[in-house]
């Protein structure tokens, strides 16, 4: 249908409204295909090339599928790095945008994106901006959400709290202090690392928290270990898998590494590797997000 305003002034008004009427008809109507509603779930992870953390994966792929029995599941790596490393060992993982795009063909119109991030920082944004771009896509899909990252509201941090208390190694006795290593970024999300410090401190004074690219410090733990008194040290990953941060930066015997350093300071130290997404009560909080996410698909 076409407007043909030139000669007929006269019919101005009613050509106009003509006009107004039938734009939503072509927009819902296309070539006549109905959209049959299709949900999906893509799970995002930072990735890892570490053999241990696939099993991980697989944890929480399972946690998934028993919480959506009935919703396909795919998976995303944010990380081109890994993605990298993964591709020459043969093991194609998509990045969030190929997911998309493949479940887009797929036909999937509802999509619920799980971020299977620590804190709502770049990577968490960086997915965010990337998988929203395909809400309202021709022929796309018609709604996209995106379920929160492990740390995000108060509640996060208290049910993270209990869930990494209950996953300390059984042996540690009162008087020993656990160090958490996180991540840290330059990003302002960096704030839920010394958040997470007060929320640690109400359930357990022993309990320190640094990072490895952020605040507060190795030297600012260091500090709060003095003042402790403690004499022996579990050290352990604030980071979903126990990859390289966790295997050299922390429990490695270079000189630098926080296991050497707290040695040489006089503390007995035990690593603990084991990433967070290794805790099924970590998981839980990670499926609760996807559940909130899920349901804000709607039904059309
Ligand atoms: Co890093």
């Amino acid at each position: 249908m076409q407007c043909r305003f030139g000669d007929k002034f006269k019919f101005f008004p009613a050509l106009i409204l003509v006009c107004l009427l039938a734009l939503p008809s072509f927009a819902l109507a296309g070539h006549g295909e109905a959209k049959t509603v299709k949900k999906g779930i893509l799970l995002a992870a930072f990735g890892s090339s570490m053999d241990e953390a696939q099993i991980t994966f697989e944890n929480i792929d399972k946690a998934v599928k028993k919480a959506f029995p009935d919703v396909p599941v795919r998976w995303a790596f944010s990380s081109a790095i890994i993605r990298n490393i993964l591709a020459k060992e043969g093991r194609v993982v998509d990045s969030p945008v190929a997911a998309m795009s493949k479940m887009m063909d797929e036909g999937f119109t509802h999509v619920a994106v799980q971020s299977l991030h620590t804190i709502p920082g770049e990577e968490f944004f960086g997915i965010v901006d990337t998988v929203k771009k395909f809400e309202g896509m021709p022929k796309g899909m018609t709604k996209v959400t995106v379920g929160n990252p492990l740390l995000y509201s108060d509640a996060d941090m208290r049910n993270t709290v209990k869930a990494v208390i209950a996953n300390i190694p059984k042996d540690r006795k009162a008087k020993d202090a656990v160090v958490l290593m996180g991540h840290g970024t330059h990003h302002f999300a960096n704030i839920f690392y010394p958040a997470s410090q007060y929320y640690f401190s109400q359930a357990d004074p022993k309990i320190f928290v640094g990072t490895v690219e952020g605040a507060p410090t190795l030297d600012d733990v260091k500090g709060m270990l003095a003042k402790s008194k403690a004499k022996k040290v579990y050290l352990m990953p604030y980071m979903s898998v126990a990859g390289d941060h966790a295997r050299n930066d922390m429990a490695g015997d270079e000189a630098d590494s926080w296991k050497s350093e707290l040695t040489k300071d006089g503390y007995k130290c035990v690593s603990v590797l084991k990433g967070t997404a290794e805790f099924p009560q970590v998981v839980d909080i990670w499926v609760d997000h996807l559940k909130v996410a899920f349901k804000h698909l709607g039904d059309h």
